[in-house]
């Protein structure tokens, strides 16, 4: 295998890495993820579950990562290898790969009856998680529950890809190459040991709404839109790598929670109007990030709408909305307010209707997106940008949503803290 990955600086060197190893077919590649692992300098020892030692032996894996590996909660035997508390105590991660069903099923309601599973809930490491499992498996929704559940605790997902499945199905839950899940490790642990300095936002609170909101129609349907958070969770990192106090009142996404960021989880928008007005004392800066629906429904079926027995071609059904809350009008109409920067994302008259918008809501700065672009904006990773205050606008071309993050608040820097004192920052 050709690898892409250069060790010399690698952030996994020197590190303490727990690799938790469950009973999937996909444990095959475990050896070379631990040579990997080594390679890039990281200390690694190795835990298995019971059962994972039906698809890759103690004995080969103890050869690549020079340690005792362990298994059994009841190996009193394990004289070589560290106990279990100590093992907890000693991780800088926890990384299982891979990760089956049952062993996130383990994770997420808390069980403690395996040497693994004990470890995770004794430790206070962040842990990194490849699933690997059959497509349908991956998409019941059982996994999916137990995947948001510790997705909330933030807990870091790692995939899964999608490709053909060692069962002979194509579909997502093949676990991310060794190589691929290195990377990924690699670019969490240099994004987590950002230093909370330069501090540029030091002593600054800073609220952010991120993704969509889901109005409900019945008890099981609702509207809602495309945004996936992306661009509102890198704005949360990077706020907070500049040592601001960031609170996230999130939409629901897909999304792991950034590291030493404050998340809320709301569904509606009357539900992230009332957090937002909750933490909106002593509020610095308020970014409105989230694709808040316009309109809710007006009522909600408390019983399933059912289709009409008499519905034909051109049955109809009209569904009345009334209009949401703006949650970023009230922000900037309240008194003492903070700075409140918008974000539109539009499809035609763009800039006209962005500047309507920003002088309509009172704010200080709009975000411009232009949606009707495939490569940018929702969910893509990518995004262009124009920001647009009342004397003024910039551009920003097309780059990683966390790249543009950082030149947006250095622009809101600029703008409108430059007067205070901002602590220099160092050169990016
Ligand atoms: O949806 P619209 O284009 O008006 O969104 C512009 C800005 O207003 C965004 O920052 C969005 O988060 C915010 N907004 C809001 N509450 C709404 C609608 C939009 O805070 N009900």
């Amino acid at each position: 295998m050709t690898s892409k990955i250069a060790n010399s600086s690698s952030s996994l060197r020197g590190k303490n890495i727990l690799l938790g190893i469950s009973a999937g077919i996909a444990a095959y590649k475990s050896p070379e993820l631990v040579r990997l692992l080594k390679k890039q300098g990281a200390n690694v020892q190795v835990v298995t579950t019971p059962s994972a030692e039906k698809f890759v032996t103690h004995t080969a894996l103890q050869a690549v990562s020079g340690n005792a590996v362990r298994g059994d909660l009841w190996d009193e035997n394990a004289e070589a290898a560290m106990g279990h508390i100590e093992l907890a105590r000693w991780a800088d991660i926890i990384l299982i790969a891979p990760a089956t069903a049952n062993f996130i099923s383990d994770i997420a309601t808390g069980r403690a009856d395996s040497l693994l599973a004990t470890l995770c809930l004794a430790s206070e490491a962040p842990l990194l998680l490849a699933p690997a499992m059959n497509r349908v498996m991956w998409e019941n929704r059982a996994t999916q529950h137990n995947v948001k559940t510790i997705l909330e605790r933030g807990a870091i997902i790692l995939g899964p890809d999608d490709g053909e499945q060692a069962c002979g199905e194509v579909g997502l839950g093949r676990m991310k190459e060794p190589d691929q899940i290195i990377i990924e490790a690699e670019q969490y642990l240099a994004q987590s040991s950002q230093p909370a300095s330069p501090g540029t936002l030091s002593g600054k609170k800073i609220v952010i709404t991120a993704g969509p909101t889901r109005e409900p129609i019945d008890p099981v349907r609702y509207i809602s839109n495309y945004s996936s958070g992306k661009q509102g969770y890198a704005i949360a990192l990077a706020a907070k790598n500049r040592g601001g106090q960031v609170i996230l009142i999130s939409g629901p996404v897909n999304l792991p929670t950034p590291i030493g960021v404050n998340r809320i989880d709301v569904s509606t928008a009357q539900e992230m109007q009332s957090e937002v007005k909750r933490h909106l004392e002593n509020c610095d800066i308020f970014f409105g990030v989230a694709a808040v629906a316009d309109y809710r429904p007006l009522t909600i079926a408390s019983d399933k709408i059912k289709k009409s027995k008499s519905s034909g071609k051109n049955a109809s059904i009209k569904l009345e909305l009334e209009e949401n809350p703006d949650i970023i009008a009230e922000v900037a109409k309240a008194r003492p307010r903070p700075i409140a920067i918008g974000f539109a994302a539009e499809t035609q008259a763009i800039e006209k209707n962005a500047r309507d918008k920003l002088m309509a809501k009172g704010l200080d700065a709009i975000i411009l997106n232009d949606v009707s672009k495939d490569d940018i904006g929702f969910n893509s990773d990518e995004n262009a940008a124009t920001i647009i205050w009342r004397d003024g606008k910039s551009h920003y071309q097309k780059q990683s949503k966390s790249s543009l993050a950082e030149v947006l608040i250095d622009k809101i820097e600029d703008l409108f803290l430059s007067q205070e004192e901002v602590p220099q920052k160092e050169v990016r």
